[in-house]
C-alpha cells in the first residue's frame, strides 16, 4: 500500500536527528574535495527541531556550514523580510544567524518584488539552482492540503518557480501567525513540484496527529495533483520521516490485520473489533465468523475460539468502561469498575492547561465528582492571556470607568491608565510586543471567568489553584522552554494536596502544544515524587481526558462518564462562563464551531460509537484514558 518509502521515528526529535544526521554526512563528504552542498530548505513547525539540532552539530561538533549554498521553498507575497511572519526572518532566527553560513550563499524567493519582475525572478532561481548542479538534499513539510513547498491543490508536475495564490485551509492553518485570517497573505513565491522533484534526494518531515491524515492519503494513494506530496512517489530518494502520531493512519499501523499477519494482543483485538463492528455497521454481539474471515481476522477467531467467544469478551469489556461514577463507586469493592471504590471520598485534581479546559472537556465528570461528594480540586496551569481578544481589554476598562463615574470613586488613575492602552492600541501590529499591563489584564478576564465557571460546578474557592505556568508568559504564541520552576510549582501543589486521582489533558496537539508542554510538565513533576518515595503517589491514579480537539479512539477509552440531557445543558452553562472565548476565538484554530458545540458534539458522538457498539443509548458521554508512569 505504501508508495513512498518511509522512517517512523518515536518522538520528532529523533527524526529531526536523523535528518540532521544526513544532511552532516554530506557536508563532511562534500568537503573532502572542497565541493559546495546545495541545500533546499522549508520553513513552518516541521523543520524547526531539524534547525535546532543543526545549530547543536554546529556549535558542539564544530560542523561548519562555510561550504552550504541553500535555497528556501518559498516566500509569502506580499511580505517584507522584516515582519515576524515572514521566512527570511523565520530563517536568520531559527538557522542562519547561529552557523556560519555565508550571507551571499543564502537564497530566498523575494516577497518585495514588483509584479512585472516575478517571471524574471522566477526563472533566474530556477537557474541559478540548476547552474550550481541541482539541489542534493531537499527538506520538505507537508501541509494539510497535501502541498509541499505552497504548490497547492491543482498544481501540476510540471509547475516550477512561480507566483500562486494560498489555498484557504493553509490560510486558515497561517492565521495563528497573523492573529486574522484576513491578515494572511493571499499569495506566495514557492519552488514547484519540478523544481523540488530535481533535487537528488528528499526528506519530507512530518510530525504529529494532525498530520496523519494527509500523509496517509501522500503515502498510499495514487498519484494525483490534488494531493501534491503524491507526486514524489515517483521521486527514486524521497523519504517521508515521520513520528509515530503522524503515521497513526497508514493502512499497516491503524488496521494492520488488512494487510498481514498479526500478534493479537488484548488492545489489537479490541481495536479490531470495533474496527469491524463500525465497518459493517453491526453491533459487537452481532459479528459472525464469516465477518472476521473477510477482514482479515480469521487467526484471531482460531485463537479465541468462535466469534462468539471474542465478541462477549469484548461486549464486557466495553460495558465495563461505563460508569456514573468517575471516582469510583462507594461498597463495590471486587466489582469491574474503571475506577476504585476505595478510598471514599476521595481527593480529585483536575489539572486545566488552560482556564476553560477543565469544563470544556470534562465538565460533565467535573460536576459529578463535586456532587458525589469528592474534594474535588482544581489547577488552572497557564493563565491562558494569549487567547483574549483587545477589544475585551477596552470594553472592560471602559464599563470600570463608567462605574467609577457613576459612584464618584477617583478615576483621574484609571483615565491615565486608560489612555496609556488605548495610544498603544492604536500603533500596535502583528510585530508588536504585548504591553505587560495588557497581559495582566488579560489574564485577569480569564481567571474572573474561571472563577465563574467553578463556582458554578460547585468548587470551593480554596480549592481552586492558578498556578500561572512560568513557560506560558512570554506574550507570544511561541513559549518558553520548560524550566524547574515549572516542575516546582506543579510538585509542590502535588504535594499539598495528595490526589487519589488526577485529570490532565491528554493532547498530543492544540496550536500552540500548551496542552502538550502542561502534560509533559505534570508528568515530570509526577516521576520526580514517585523518585523521592512520596507515599501518596503510588496510590494515585491518573486519569487524561482529551482537549477540544479530539477524543480518544473508543477502544482507547478505558472510563466514560454517561450525561443525561440535563447534565449537557449543565455543562454548556458552565462553559458559557468563559465568555472572553465567546464568539470566535482569537486563535479558533481550523474549527470554526464555538468551544462549548465542539464539546457537545464529540461526547454525542462518544455516546453513539458506544451504541453503535450495542451497548445503551445515552445522550452524551466523556472519555478516559489511563497513564500510568
Ligand atoms: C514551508 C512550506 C510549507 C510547509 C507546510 C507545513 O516553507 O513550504 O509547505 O512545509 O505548510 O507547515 P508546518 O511545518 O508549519 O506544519
Amino acid at each position: 500500500m505504501e508508495k513512498i518509502q518511509n522512517k517512523v521515528f518515536v518522538t520528532a526529535d529523533e527524526g529531526a536527528k536523523f535528518v540532521a544526521s544526513e544532511i552532516k554526512s554530506l557536508i563532511l563528504e562534500k568537503g573532502k574535495t572542497n565541493k559546495p552542498v546545495i541545500l533546499g530548505l522549508a520553513t513552518g513547525a516541521s523543520p524547526v527541531a531539524l534547525y535546532k539540532e543543526l545549530v547543536r552539530l554546529h556549535e558542539e561538533e564544530q560542523l561548519s556550514f562555510s561550504n552550504v549554498i541553500t535555497f528556501n521553498l518559498d516566500e509569502y507575497f506580499p511580505m517584507s523580510p522584516n515582519a515576524i511572519q515572514s521566512y527570511h526572518r523565520f530563517m536568520n532566527e531559527h538557522l542562519f544567524s547561529k552557523v556560519d553560513i555565508k550571507p551571499e550563499n543564502i537564497n530566498i524567493p523575494s516577497g518585495m518584488i514588483d509584479m512585472e519582475e516575478i517571471s524574471n525572478f522566477c526563472l533566474e532561481y530556477e537557474q541559478k539552482i540548476d547552474d550550481l548542479g541541482g539541489i542534493d538534499i531537499q527538506v520538505l513539510g507537508i501541509g494539510r492540503t497535501g502541498h509541499i513547498g505552497f504548490n497547492e491543490p491543482g498544481s501540476t508536475s510540471r509547475s516550477f518557480t512561480r507566483l500562486v495564490t494560498l489555498d484557504k485551509k493553509t490560510r486558515r492553518d497561517a492565521s495563528k501567525d497573523f492573529k486574522t485570517i484576513a491578515s494572511v497573505p493571499r499569495k506566495a513565491v514557492t519552488m514547484g513540484v519540478g523544481t523540488i522533484f530535481k533535487a537528488k534526494r528528499i526528506f519530507l518531515m512530518a510530525w504529529g496527529e494532525k498530520k496523519a491524515e494527509i500523509l496517509a492519503k501522500a503515502i498510499e494513494s495514487n498519484i494525483t495533483p490534488l494531493i501534491p506530496a503524491t507526486f514524489l512517489q515517483n521521486h527514486p530518494e524521497a523519504v517521508v520521516i515521520m513520528d509515530k502520531a503522524a503515521s497513526q493512519d497508514l493502512v499497516r499501523i491503524k488496521t494492520p490485520w488488512l494487510v498481514g499477519d498479526c500478534e493479537w494482543e488484548e488492545q489489537l483485538s479490541l481495536k479490531a473489533v470495533c474496527w469491524l463492528s463500525d465497518k459493517l455497521n453491526k453491533a459487537v454481539l452481532k459479528l459472525t465468523d464469516e465477518d472476521y474471515n473477510e477482514y482479515g481476522m480469521g487467526d484471531l477467531i482460531a485463537q479465541m475460539g468462535s466469534a462468539y467467544e471474542l465478541n462477549l469478551e469484548v461486549f464486557r469489556h466495553l460495558r465495563d468502561t461505563i460508569t456514573g461514577w468517575p471516582g469510583g463507586k462507594p461498597d463495590t469493592a471486587g466489582q469491574k469498575r474503571p475506577e476504585r471504590a476505595h478510598p471514599f471520598p476521595k481527593r480529585s485534581l483536575v489539572l486545566s492547561p488552560h482556564p476553560d479546559d477543565d469544563v470544556i472537556s470534562m465538565g460533565g465528570t467535573f460536576i459529578r465528582l463535586i456532587d458525589q461528594g469528592h474534594e474535588v480540586h482544581v489547577a488552572y496551569q497557564t493563565n491562558g492571556n494569549m487567547s483574549v481578544h483587545d477589544e475585551d481589554v477596552l470594553n472592560r476598562l471602559s464599563f470600570t470607568r463608567q462605574f467609577m463615574r457613576k459612584f464618584n470613586f477617583e478615576t483621574e488613575h484609571i483615565d491615565e491608565f486608560s489612555s496609556k492602552l488605548k495610544g498603544f492600541f492604536q500603533t500596535k501590529d502583528a510585530s508588536s510586543t504585548e504591553l505587560e499591563d495588557i497581559l495582566e489584564i488579560k489574564s485577569l478576564i480569564r481567571k474572573r471567568e474561571a472563577q465563574s465557571a467553578y463556582r458554578f460546578c460547585g468548587v470551593e474557592d480554596e480549592n481552586a489553584h492558578f498556578l500561572d505556568l512560568p513557560f506560558y508568559k512570554t506574550g507570544k504564541a511561541e513559549k518558553l522552554k520548560v524550566s524547574k520552576k515549572d516542575i516546582q510549582i506543579t510538585k509542590e501543589l502535588l504535594e499539598e494536596i495528595k490526589p487519589h486521582q488526577v485529570f490532565v489533558a491528554g493532547d498530543k496537539s492544540d496550536p500552540h502544544g500548551t496542552h502538550k508542554t502542561c502534560l509533559d510538565i505534570f508528568k515530570q513533576a509526577f516521576i520526580e515524587l514517585k523518585e523521592e518515595g512520596k507515599d501518596w503517589v503510588k496510590d494515585c491514579w491518573i486519569w487524561q481526558y482529551r482537549g477540544a480537539w479530539l477524543e480518544w479512539p473508543i477502544d482507547e477509552i478505558e472510563m466514560a462518564i454517561p450525561l443525561s440531557p440535563d447534565e449537557v445543558a449543565k455543562k454548556r452553562t458552565a462553559i458559557f462562563n468563559h465568555e472572553s472565548q465567546k464568539d470566535g476565538g482569537v486563535f479558533p484554530g481550523d474549527d470554526s464551531r464555538e468551544f462549548w458545540q465542539r464539546a457537545e458534539d464529540r461526547n454525542r458522538n462518544t455516546a453513539e460509537l458506544y451504541n453503535k457498539l450495542g451497548l445503551p443509548e445515552y445522550q452524551a458521554a466523556e472519555g478516559f484514558k489511563r497513564l500510568y508512569l
